[in-house]
């Protein structure tokens, strides 16, 4: 199978390239990406020479350059995780969450009308329920909630599922969607919760706690994200919304807590700031269907995925330093001067 795999240069679309790639030799991946300032070349690097992979840099709102991909790559399955995806940007500007999220996912469907695919998979979010109140405990959001998105990012992206449950019904095109909890692991782009307060309190810098840091975030490890589209690719039957999250419910100031510890840094770097505006107060996924349909679980507990991310923040500095002085968008130059030279041996 061919499958393209849209904003691959992405914190959970590159963790998805790497998990395929290495769990399917059946399958090759092409991925585009726009590289916009929350994508990064360098997240590839480990299977930009793997034959199975092409990467190609492409907006997916440009439907003629979308259109020219599909002529000629022949695919197969399409998974779409191109998107504005941080939700402070959204509420600064909000227009860029629409052109990407809603227009470009609409070339997309667009595209795998006009071609024909066997699987478009849209990657959505939890955050289209909106949010649940904290002094309820046993409320979880299930595929059967009703969309109540706060941002414009999450109304964004609840307009893209809607596009999509519309194209499936109205075109019989073969759709998938997932709405899956708060994602954590290598790759992610430090202005994120969890990656910017390893990178700052690894610099001493002060750590902004929105609020009074009581948010309730349902925290999964990107792997386990992976593996569940995976199945869903595999099994999952077509117009399904499948929710993806591992029970695993904290508060923003513990999670922030517990980074100090691993790192054995002191909490005055806590500093609390003004809160996010809507700010969602809790998230909390019931996983009962994905787990009873696909047979997924989580596979990693919070205790080892923190510090397996936290090591590899450690580890992997420059991928970190690079994005924050700005390099790493010089790095897409580079690689497309070592692909022609890798072109001009062969
Ligand atoms: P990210 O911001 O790290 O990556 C997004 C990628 O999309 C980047 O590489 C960027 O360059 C690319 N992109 C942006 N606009 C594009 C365009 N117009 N054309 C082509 N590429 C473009 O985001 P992420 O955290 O990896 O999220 C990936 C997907 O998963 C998003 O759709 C998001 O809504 C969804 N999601 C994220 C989480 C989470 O916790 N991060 C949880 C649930 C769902
Ligand atoms: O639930 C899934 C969503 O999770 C995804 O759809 C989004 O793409 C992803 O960005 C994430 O959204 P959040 O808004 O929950 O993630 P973020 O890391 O921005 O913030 C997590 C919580 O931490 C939230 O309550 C706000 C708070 N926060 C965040 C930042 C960046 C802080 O207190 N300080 C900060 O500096």
């Amino acid at each position: 199978m061919k499958i393209l795999v849209t904003g691959g240069a992405g914190f959970i679309g590159g963790n998805f390239v790497q998990h395929m790639l290495h769990n399917h030799p059946e399958h090759s991946i092409l991925c585009i990406d726009a590289l916009t300032y929350a994508g990064n070349i360098e997240t590839l690097a480990t299977v930009i020479d793997n034959t199975r992979f092409k990467f190609i840099k492409a907006d997916i709102s440009d439907r003629e350059l979308i259109y020219q991909v599909f002529e000629k790559e022949s695919l197969d399955i399409v998974v779409n995780f191109a998107a504005e995806s941080h939700v402070d940007r959204s509420i600064e500007n909000p227009q860029i969450f629409l052109q990407t999220n809603v227009m470009g996912t609409q070339v997309l469907l667009d595209a795998c009308r006009n071609y024909g695919i066997k699987r478009y998979h849209q990657v959505s979010t939890d955050e289209v329920y909106g949010d649940l109140p904290l002094d309820n405990p046993n409320l979880f959001f299930t595929e059967t909630s009703s969309l109540h998105a706060s941002s414009p990012y999450a109304a964004s992206k609840a307009a893209a599922d809607l596009l999509c449950g519309a194209y499936q019904r109205t075109y019989g095109l073969p759709i998938t969607i997932s709405r899956c909890s708060n994602n954590y692991g290598p790759y992610q782009f430090p202005e994120k919760l969890i990656p910017l307060m390893i990178t700052n309190a690894v610099a001493e810098k002060e750590l902004p706690v929105y609020g009074n840091g009581e948010n309730i975030r349902d925290w999964l490890y990107v792997e386990d994200h992976c593996i569940a589209i995976d199945l869903i690719l595999q099994n999952g039957e077509i117009g399904q919304v499948y929710n993806i999250g591992g029970h695993n419910e904290m508060r923003n100031i513990d999670i922030v807590k517990i980074i100090l510890s691993i790192l054995g840094k002191p909490e005055t770097l806590i500093t609390y700031v003004k809160d996010r505006k809507g700010h969602d107060l809790r998230y909390a996924i019931d996983p009962t269907f994905i787990h009873d349909q696909l047979g997924w679980l989580p596979t990693t507990k919070f205790e080892q995925g923190i510090q397996k991310t936290i090591s590899w923040y450690l580890n992997n500095s420059k991928w970190w330093k690079n994005i924050l002085d700005g390099s790493y968008q010089k790095s897409y130059e580079t690689y497309m001067s070592y692909m022609k030279k890798t072109v001009r041996k062969a």
